[in-house]
C-alpha cells in the first residue's frame, strides 16, 4: 500500500489528511536537547550522520507522525559553497558576508560541494534504512533568495535588507549568486534523493519580502528551474514548494513551477487557500505555531476548522511554520489525536 503522504502528493483526497509538522525534531522535545547536547552543539549535531538520523527519528517513535524530514540546515550549503558558518546561542546564525565581486570568486562551484555535504546524505542513507515502512522521508534545501538573505547580510535580518540592497545596487553580484545557489541545489537535492529521499521541500522562508517583478525573477523562476531539472532527473518524483508569507503570489505558483504541493503559511485563511489554491495542487499547512504552545479548546477547533475546511481536496495537515522551542509535547499529541480522530 502506498505511503499516505505519497498519496496525497499524487492528488488523492484521502478521509484523513497525513500529518507531520516543519521543525518536529527540534528543541521543544527533552529527547532531542539530550542528543544535541551529547553531539556538543547544533552544527556538530547535524553533521553526525547517526546522531542527526536519531533526532529525526525521535518525533517519529513518540507520535507516529506520517513523514519524516531529514535533519539538517538550509544554511549547510552555503558552508559547502566556502561561508564561514557558526551559531550564537540564544541569536541564530551567523556566516561570513557576500558584499560584492569578489565575495562571489571566493566561493566554489556547485559540483564541489560533495565532500562537505557527504555526512548529510549518509544520514538520509541510514534514516532510509530505519523509516517504519509506512513513513515518507522528506529531504529539503533553503530556495536561492532565502539562502543569499543569509549570505549577503551574515545572519537573519528582520527585512532582508542587505539582500534588498545588493540586488538593487549591484544586482550583477546579486544575480551570480542567485545563480549558483540555483545549480548547487540542484546537485544537492538530487544527491539526497538518490541516497533515498523520496519527497523533496523547498523552504523560500523569505519570500514574501520579494514583491512584483522581483518575486518572479529570484523566488518563482529559481524554483522552477530546481523542480524542472530535479524531476528531469528523477521523473515522478514529488516536490513541496514553500514561498512563505507570498500573500497573492501564492495564486498560481505551483503550476508555474511545477510543484507537487503547495505548504502555506497561517497568514492566509484556509478559506481563501481551499477555494483558491487547492484546485491547482495539494495543499500542506497551516494551523498558526502558537497553539503549539497555548493548546487547550482553540488548538481542537482550529485543527478540526483546517481539516474541514480543505477536505475535498489533497491535503497534508501541517503547521504555518516550524514549532516552537517553547511549545508543550502534550499539545503536538492533542493536534495528532484531532487530526486523527476528529
Ligand atoms: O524541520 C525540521 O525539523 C528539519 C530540520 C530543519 C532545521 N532547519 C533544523 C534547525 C529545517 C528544515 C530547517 C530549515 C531552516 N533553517 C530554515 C527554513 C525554514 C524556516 O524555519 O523558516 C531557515 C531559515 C533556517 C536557518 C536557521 N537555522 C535559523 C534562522 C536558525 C536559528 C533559529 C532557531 O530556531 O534557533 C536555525 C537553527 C535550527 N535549525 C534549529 C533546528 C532544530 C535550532 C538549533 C538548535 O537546536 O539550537
Amino acid at each position: 500500500m502506498t505511503k499516505t503522504l505519497l498519496r496525497a502528493l499524487a492528488g488523492e483526497t484521502l478521509p484523513t489528511p497525513p500529518i507531520w509538522m516543519m521543525r518536529q525534531a527540534g528543541r521543544y522535545l527533552p529527547e532531542y536537547r539530550a542528543t544535541r547536547a551529547e553531539a556538543g552543539d547544533f552544527l556538530s549535531l547535524c553533521y553526525n550522520s547517526d546522531l542527526a538520523a536519531e533526532v529525526t527519528l525521535q518525533p517519529i517513535r513518540r507520535y507516529g507522525f506520517d513523514a519524516a524530514i531529514l535533519f539538517a540546515d538550509i544554511l549547510l550549503l552555503p558552508q559547502a559553497l566556502g561561508a564561514d558558518l557558526w551559531f550564537v546561542t540564544g541569536e541564530g546564525p551567523r556566516l561570513s558576508t557576500i558584499t560584492g565581486p569578489e565575495g562571489m570568486r571566493a566561493l566554489k562551484g556547485k559540483d564541489d560541494i560533495h565532500d562537505h555535504l557527504a555526512p548529510v546524505y549518509e544520514t538520509v542513507r541510514i534514516l532510509s534504512r530505519e523509516l517504519p515502512a509506512e513513513t515518507t522521508l522528506i529531504g529539503f534545501a533553503g530556495a536561492p533568495w532565502t539562502v543569499a538573505t543569509y549570505m549577503i547580510a551574515g545572519r537573519g535580518t528582520p527585512d532582508q535588507g542587505p539582500a534588498h540592497a545588493l540586488r538593487e545596487g549591484d544586482t550583477e553580484t546579486f544575480e551570480a549568486l542567485i545563480d549558483l545557489l540555483t545549480t548547487s541545489t540542484i546537485e544537492y537535492l538530487s544527491m539526497q534523493v538518490q541516497a533515498g529521499a523520496e519527497v523533496v521541500k523547498l523552504f523560500d522562508s523569505w519570500a514574501g519580502s520579494l514583491k512584483g517583478d522581483a518575486f518572479d525573477k529570484y523566488a518563482l523562476t529559481p524554483a522552477k528551474r530546481i523542480i524542472s531539472e530535479l524531476k528531469a532527473r528523477h521523473p515522478g518524483l514529488p516536490i513541496i514548494a514553500f514561498p512563505r508569507e507570498a500573500g497573492d503570489k501564492y495564486v498560481g505558483f505551483a503550476k508555474a513551477v511545477g510543484a507537487d504541493c503547495l505548504a502555506i503559511d497561517n497568514s492566509v485563511s484556509a478559506d481563501w487557500a481551499a477555494e483558491t489554491l487547492q484546485p491547482d495542487s495539494c495543499i500542506q499547512g497551516n494551523l498558526a505555531p502558537g497553539h503549539m504552545v497555548t493548546g487547550g479548546q482553540a488548538l481542537i477547533d482550529e485543527t478540526r476548522r483546517i481539516v474541514q475546511t480543505f477536505r475535498n481536496g489533497p491535503h497534508i495537515f501541517n503547521l504555518g511554520h516550524g514549532i516552537t522551542p517553547d511549545a508543550d509535547p502534550e499539545n503536538v499529541q492533542l493536534m495528532i489525536d484531532t487530526v486523527r480522530n476528529g
